[in-house]
């Protein structure tokens, strides 16, 4: 099925993955690398995020919701979605409800990402509810249990890279590299 999101948003999908696609392990990301969290941030500010339950789960409390940022989470349990507005997000029962109601917090110039985790991504992907794609591709191979979809060629296409080539190596060690992708 084809889901067309609102004209007045631009969507994103934003992640992190290894060299197999590994996103999570156990609830949370298996790798610390600072200079992907910052560069997060600075993508995804004053920008309305799109999440799954369990990955808002995964955020540190303190970071939750994060800052500068509305929160939207998906969630098919109705009490678990009266705490979760307690706790300061909006909620959705459907990916598509979160796209319209991320859609209803954006300025005209911003996006809308939806941040994982892995059911996420894929329903999103395969509802062509996103147009870019940002991926950080990590130099590491670690066990893990929740992978990210596969961009198909045909229809997402490189349009940067940095550095073009080869890693940027981050102060923990691992080597890592920002890609963006557009729909074709
Ligand atoms: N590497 C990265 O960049 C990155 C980014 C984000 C997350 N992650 C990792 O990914 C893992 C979490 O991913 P996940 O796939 O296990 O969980 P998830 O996608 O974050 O959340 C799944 C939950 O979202 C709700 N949900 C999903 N689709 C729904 C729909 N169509 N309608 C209603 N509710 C829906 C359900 O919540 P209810 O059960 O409450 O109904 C479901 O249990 C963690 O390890 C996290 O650290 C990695």
């Amino acid at each position: 099925m084809t889901t067309t999101p609102p004209a007045s948003a631009v969507v994103g999908v934003i992640w992190a993955q290894t060299t197999s696609g590994v996103i999570g392990a156990e609830g949370t990301m298996p790798w610390h690398v600072p200079e992907d969290l910052a560069y997060f941030k600075q993508v995804t500010h004053g920008c309305p995020m799109i999440m799954g339950r369990r990955t808002w789960e995964s955020l540190p409390e303190a970071y939750r919701p994060l800052p500068g940022r509305t929160n939207i989470v998906v969630t098919s349990n109705t009490e678990r979605a009266v705490e979760l507005g307690a706790q300061g997000a909006l909620t959705a029962e459907s990916l598509e409800e979160a796209v319209a109601t991320a859609a209803a917090h954006t300025q005209s110039s911003s996006a809308v990402w939806i941040m994982g985790g892995g059911s996420i991504y894929a329903e999103a992907l395969e509802k062509n509810l996103a147009r870019v794609a940002s991926i950080t591709q990590l130099d590491l191979q670690v066990e893990g249990d929740t992978y990210a979809p596969e961009l198909d060629p045909e229809q997402w296409q490189l349009i940067s890279s940095a550095p073009e080539q080869g890693w940027q190596q981050s102060e923990s060690g691992i080597g890592y590299r920002f890609e963006t992708y557009a729909r074709r």
